[in-house]
């Protein structure tokens, strides 16, 4: 069977039992901001099982199916072996509310869909043995065996049959657990509980089932082949891989990483210097030093880009659109006062990165040419990460090519005596440039990133800039919160402002590498001089920005903040309008 007849032949068998299929949501949680990333099919319906919203309303049923896709980087280090990836798409039913159903049905569906639809047989099962107060699934086992008395069902802890939260907090409970060919295949929750931020469980009021099976998990092991790279999604796409590079598995990591990345940029994901734009970013660094020549050459990237996108466009129709991003968190930096949004297309944002990228490789392989003649030492490995963005492990490679050695040890070393160096230097402080720019610009910019930090104080370290413009009037900014602002946060974040304005603060910058500003947790949205030096703006301890410049001297010089308008700009993207009086 290919991946798209599983995929179909899944939804369609709980569709006709009564469930509502609904589409994948985002990679990109907008009603999560516990989760970078969406890591599991149950997230966008935490707020039925929670009771906050009703399926009935929303789906015209209380079970409903998805295909999600995923992405986990915790693993980012195995890929390129027969079973991790970075993104995944999770097969899931999922039952909520008054009309749900619970053990019984959702064990029956999982038997006969295992066994009968796709023909595979259950090694065994697992279930949860009891612990820290929560009592052993008795129940999931007498339905096992009443379905097949000969099954094994194996018991196992928190650890294995427990599952949940995503993020912070949410649903979660007790799982039993489908094997075959040795493998975990689906995992069957039983979401009983709510597990608040102080990690305590209270019993849910409704009981819910939410289930995941990874569409390639299963794909392997219904075609009986070893590797995920043999089968369907990936055969044609490895195929165009090979022309990066000879080595296999960087065939495998380069097409793994490239699926990744499309997804990502298509739910509007930029590469940048944080959070989620950082993965992204390692993605495609990634992929750029996988291959042979450490240079990808357009058509090449094309190519691959396309078919990957064909492959999924049928499923995932936003592939086949463009991404909007603003032009100016992206390209310019965020002093640039033109800016505006821009549409890009997916395989653009992909090749300005690998571009980008690529320059400062050349320029980090001459000089790495330049340092070859007597072996590698820690500072000189050292100066390849911080200026020209190599990798340890490329510099290694390299090294191993030319048959001399890398001080391993000293690096490290070196690592972190920069990272001493770079906390003292931002001590100090130094004068902006300021004659280009008009008074009030200068008080606009500092206050747009006292904004950011107030809205990180009030709201969450979720929040982060997507977009930035400023004129004589007002300032406007961007930021990622899923949610309206209440009047009551608002007024904080006023505040925030306010008082540092009231104390007179001092605005300091000091240059560094951009991974040196990173190390110090300096926020940035842009890194068009990747590879030369930043400056990082402080506002006392308040805030610290990598930005262009230039600032006002001390924050006393600049009015009071008013915040006008709180509007959304797009899905989980928030725009303040705000003036200084
Ligand atoms: N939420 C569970 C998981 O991610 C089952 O869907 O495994």
């Amino acid at each position: 069977m290919t991946s798209e007849e599983i995929r179909e032949k899944f939804l369609k068998y709980f569709e006709e039992r009564g469930h509502t299929r609904v589409p994948s949501s985002s990679l990109v949680s907008e009603d999560d901001a516990s989760v970078l990333f969406t890591t599991a099919g149950m997230q966008q319906f935490k707020p039925y099982y929670t009771g906050v919203k009703d399926p009935q309303v929303d789906f015209g049923s209380y079970s409903t199916t998805s295909a999600q896709k995923c992405i986990r980087t915790s693993d980012i280090e195995e890929v390129g072996d027969d079973t991790h990836l970075t993104f995944f798409e999770m097969l899931g039913n999922f039952s909520f509310g008054k009309g749900a159903y619970f053990k019984k049905e959702a064990i029956a569906f999982a038997h006969e869909f295992i066994t009968k639809e796709m023909g595979l047989t259950i090694d065994y099962v697992s279930i949860f043995q009891g612990e820290e107060g929560v009592p052993r699934d008795d129940g999931s086992e007498r339905i096992w065996k009443s379905l097949d008395p000969e099954i094994e069902v194996r018991e196992f802890g928190r650890e294995d049959n427990f599952w949940g939260p995503t993020g912070d907090e949410g649903p979660c409970g007790p799982t039993t657990e489908v094997y075959v060919n040795g493998v975990e295949i689906w995992n069957i929750v039983f979401n009983e509980y709510y597990c608040d931020i102080e990690k305590n469980l209270t019993p849910l009021e409704q009981k819910g089932v939410d289930t995941g099976m990874g569409l390639e998990r299963l794909l392997v092991h219904s075609n009986g082949v070893e590797s995920i790279y043999e089968t369907d999604l990936f055969t044609n796409i490895l195929r165009e891989a090979s022309k990066l590079t000879e080595d296999t598995r960087s065939q495998r990591i380069i097409a793994e990483h490239v699926r990744s990345a499309i997804f990502m940029i298509a739910d509007g994901v930029i590469p940048s210097n944080t959070d989620r734009g950082y993965i992204l970013r390692r993605l495609l660094r990634r992929t750029v030093t996988r291959s042979d020549t450490k240079k990808i050459e357009k058509e090449n990237i094309k190519a691959l880009v396309g078919l990957i996108i064909e492959k999924y466009s049928g499923v995932y129709r936003n592939l086949k659109d463009n991404t909007v991003i603003t032009e100016e968190s992206y390209i310019e930096e965020s002093s640039n006062p033109t800016a505006r949004s821009i549409t890009m297309p997916i395989i653009s944002v992909i090749e300005t990165e690998i571009e980008k990228f690529e320059r400062t490789i050349e320029k980090g392989l001459k000089e790495f040419e330049k340092m070859k003649s007597n072996g590698i030492d820690g500072k000189e490995a050292f100066i390849l990460f911080s200026t020209y963005g190599f990798p340890l492990e490329l510099t290694q490679e390299l090294a191993k090519e030319n048959g001399i050695k890398v001080d391993v040890n000293e690096f490290e070393k070196e690592m972190q005596k920069h990272k001493e160096a770079s906390r003292t230097a931002s001590a100090g402080m130094f004068k902006g440039g300021l004659q280009d720019h008009s008074e009030k610009s200068l008080k606009y910019h500092t206050a747009t990133h006292l904004l950011l930090a107030g809205l990180r104080a009030v709201l969450g370290e979720h929040v982060e800039q997507r977009g930035s413009n400023i004129n004589e009037e007002r300032l406007r900014l961007d930021f990622t919160h899923p949610e309206k602002m209440t009047d009551e946060q608002k007024d904080k974040v006023e505040d925030f402002v306010n008082n540092a304005i009231s104390q007179n603060l001092p605005v300091s910058f000091s240059e560094m590498s951009v991974e040196e500003a990173k190390e110090m947790g300096a926020l940035g949205v842009f890194e068009d001089k990747y590879g030369d030096k930043v400056k990082v703006y402080k506002v006392s301890d308040l805030s610290m920005e990598i930005c262009g410049g230039p600032h006002v001297e001390r924050t006393g010089e600049m009015g009071t903040f008013r915040i006008k308008k709180e509007e959304s700009v797009s899905a989980g993207v928030r725009r303040i309008k705000a003036v200084l009086e």
